[in-house]
């Protein structure tokens, strides 16, 4: 019998694929789970609900270091935004798909199987990360027999597998963010209700009082917080817990999957939220004009291969190497204010950084004198003055 694998969550799309693996597809099934930072039952669930529904041998994999230090630090270095909104779920997905290849590899497996549906984008990511880092097939059957919620659930009941408790909401959750999504936020005209949000305080809930994180930077990933070293997991973590706590990193937006559809999308994403607003500040006191002209096109062009799920393209890695080139010189410190629900930098600090203080001062006039000025301002706009001679004049 063929064997397997499938990247296993334990809800209910890939507590169907088990069954429907073993008995559409004939199939010998080893399930995986790869933790990247969800609550600690949906990782200690699966351990159970895949033996009983019929899983041959279960994996739990702890990526969660490698996640924070190989992904959510590279979505603080390029600053990376698609529409708005940090990548929580598609920074993992291709780490998952990795983890999932070396258990396929070890096992002697044919094929991997994932649970994603046909319309999201989790397909295109898993999928592409399978294929160019592996000959294995890939299936889903969920998108194979084009089920949809109610089918499944239909299935499940007549298959005895234990349906996993019945979800308002389909919530995507890893140490960089929460997603969340279906039931009543389907519908835009709605507003998001307060039940949706576990990290974050509403901006009513959030302290009174002010509170100012500061946090360091060396080659442009954060090593301290409040001067106190931390391992990327729990740096993230502590981010999460200070920027939440006064309501900060809630988006609510219209999102562009990759297919094309428009979905209403809700996101807590506070610690990364306030780790690249420190960043992008730090780089500003660093960079060199051209340099955060270019940054910033190289975070839009690095935020949309990440959101379409192509980690293997050259150019993502092109992209890797010459921002860690520029992340070298941001080095330093930066202090943010969070109050009820709002962020602002209030200093940065930094070896590296091309401000100077003494030129730009008012009270300078040796390094520049200002007499020498008169010419180069002189000719500033002369295309200016060319059009108007000689199309404005009359
Ligand atoms: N739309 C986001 C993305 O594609 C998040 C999807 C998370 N899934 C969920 N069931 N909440 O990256």
């Amino acid at each position: 019998m063929d064997k397997v694998v499938l990247a296993f969550s334990g809800g209910l799309d890939t507590s169907v694929c088990v069954k429907l693996l073993q008995e559409k597809y004939g199939m010998e099934v080893i399930t995986a789970c790869v933790d990247v930072g969800q609550p600690e039952e949906e990782i200690k669930k699966p351990e159970e609900s895949a033996k009983t529904i019929g899983s041959s041998k279960h994996y739990t994999i702890d990526a969660k270091d490698e996640f924070a230090k190989d992904y959510a630090f590279r979505c603080v270095k390029t600053n990376a935004l698609y529409e708005g909104y940090p990548l929580s779920t598609a920074f993992a997905r291709p780490l998952i798909a990795k983890k999932i290849v070396e258990v396929a590899e070890k096992e002697n497996a044919t094929t991997i199987a994932h649970g994603c549906t046909g319309k999201g984008n989790d397909q295109f990511r898993f999928e592409a990360t399978i294929r160019s880092e592996s000959d294995l097939d890939i299936v889903a059957p969920i998108r194979d027999y084009n089920l949809t919620r109610t089918e499944e659930q239909d299935y499940a009941r007549e298959h005895g597998i234990p349906l996993p408790s019945e979800k308002i909401y389909s919530i995507d959750e890893n140490i960089w963010g929460r997603s969340i999504e279906g039931g009543l936020l389907e519908n835009p005209a709605t507003a998001a209700p307060e039940e949706i949000y576990e990290w974050t305080n509403s901006t009513v809930d959030a302290p009174d009082e002010v509170e100012i994180v500061k946090i360091r930077f060396v080659k442009g990933e954060p090593v301290c917080i409040n001067d106190e070293k931390l391992d990327p997991v729990s740096l993230i973590r502590k981010a999460n817990e200070i920027a939440g706590k006064h309501g900060v990193g809630r988006i609510d937006m219209i999102e562009d999957r990759i297919i094309g559809l428009k979905s209403r999308e809700n996101y807590e994403t506070p610690g990364a939220i306030l780790l690249i607003t420190a960043h992008a500040a730090l780089e500003k006191l660093v960079f060199s004009r051209e340099e955060i002209k270019f940054a910033e096109r190289l975070s839009q062009k690095y935020a949309e291969l990440v959101y379409n799920g192509l980690w293997n393209e050259p150019l993502r890695e092109d992209l890797d190497v010459v921002n860690d080139h520029m992340q070298k010189r941001v080095n330093g410190c930066v202090e943010v204010r969070l109050h009820k629900g709002s962020l602002k930098v209030i200093t940065k600090s930094s070896p590296n950084a091309l401000y100077n203080e003494e030129t730009v001062s008012f009270e300078d006039k040796e390094l520049i004198d200002q007499r020498e000025m008169i010419g180069m301002v002189k000719y500033h706009d002369i295309q200016g003055s060319e059009y108007y001679n000689v199309c404005k004049k009359d």
